[in-house]
């Protein structure tokens, strides 16, 4: 980064950066950037999950140019900002890298071992981890002070909040640069202490595995626990049918990080939860859930867990 940039730029003039992982999260992170003006380096590990994500990318941006909410030529600008590889070289010149791949610790403590050597310097490296300790994270990384956690929301270009989570050891010039780069994407960052799960996941699972006692005790059903809700306390969407749209099996596994993380029995996972996830159940990915969405519209799935 060039010293005049860095004391005019609110990013600290990042200007290239790169996304490991072109997943669900990596695709979406990728498309924001590029559309805000960043030069993006995606990466997988085969050339087909690379090509996927940007097919990904180039869908979602295609249809918002046939909604008139976006220019051809932004949206071709925006692609051509994009290049792909399955290779980390192309990090070389990159001044952030986020890390987007699956949510395992020991997967992203060895890319961040690939990725170190390469990278300059100065480069910041972010996490998109939703539930490892961020801190544990960067000691694995040869630059824990510029090192942090930065935790979208699904879907990537449709939800304002990013979560900032500093590791211990993040340095106040490291956060302040990707808290431009936050506001360039023109959302919202919102800090949040290293703790399991941080802020939205520490308060939305809790709800939704709460709302699945309730349903597992019979204190509703399906559709009344659902109706309850969006008409009682003003959600969008019942907490039943959101349990099924983010995944049962990943709301199953952050209950667990937050049991585990924090030896408090107030967050054990409800037995129907992890009975669905053990039945296949996982909602609209898997086609069913609490609902089946192999019907139009979605019909109600529900067994009993209990003796009658
Ligand atoms: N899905 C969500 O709702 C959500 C929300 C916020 C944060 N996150 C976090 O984002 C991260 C990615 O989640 P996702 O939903 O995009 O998962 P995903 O399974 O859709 O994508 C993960 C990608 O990582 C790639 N990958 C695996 N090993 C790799 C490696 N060594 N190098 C490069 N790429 C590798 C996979 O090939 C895959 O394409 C996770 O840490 C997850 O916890 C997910």
């Amino acid at each position: 980064m060039d010293q005049q940039a860095e004391n005019l730029a609110p990013d600290a003039g990042i200007s290239k950066i790169g996304v490991i992982g072109a997943g669900e999260m990596g695709g979406g992170i990728a498309q924001v950037l590029a559309v805000a003006g960043y030069k993006v380096r995606l990466q997988d590990i085969s050339a087909e999950r690379v090509q996927n994500g940007l097919m990904g990318i180039k869908a979602r941006l295609g249809r918002l140019v046939n909604k008139q909410k976006m220019l051809a030529a932004g949206c071709a600008e925006a692609i051509g900002r994009i290049s792909t590889s399955t290779a980390t070289e192309p990090f070389a010149d990159c001044d952030l890298v986020i890390e987007s791949a699956i949510e395992d610790p020991r997967v992203k403590c060895e890319i961040f071992e690939k990725v170190c050597p390469v990278l300059p310097e100065e480069a910041i490296i972010c996490t998109n981890t939703s539930s490892i300790s961020v801190t544990m994270l960067a000691s694995h990384t040869d630059r824990p002070d510029r090192f942090m956690g930065m935790h979208f929301m699904n879907p990537v270009p449709l939800m304002k909040l990013v979560e900032l989570i500093r590791a211990l050891t993040t340095s106040n010039e490291t956060e302040a640069a990707v808290k431009g780069v936050v506001a360039k994407l023109g959302k919202t960052a919102i800090p949040s202490l290293d703790y399991p799960a941080f802020i939205v996941n520490r308060i939305l699972l809790p709800m939704i595995n709460e709302a699945i006692f309730a349903l597992y005790e019979g204190i509703g059903n399906v559709e009344s626990i659902d109706a309850a809700m969006k008409l009682g306390a003003n959600l969008p969407m019942g907490p039943l049918e959101l349990g099924d749209f983010i995944g049962l099996d990943i709301c199953l596994s952050i209950m667990r990080v937050l049991y585990e993380g924090t030896a408090d029995s107030k967050y054990r996972p409800c037995p129907l939860l992890v009975k669905y996830v053990e039945a296949g159940w996982l909602g609209r990915k898997s086609g069913c859930g609490f609902y089946n969405y192999n019907t139009h519209p979605p019909v109600v799935n529900y067994r009993m867990f209990r003796a009658e």
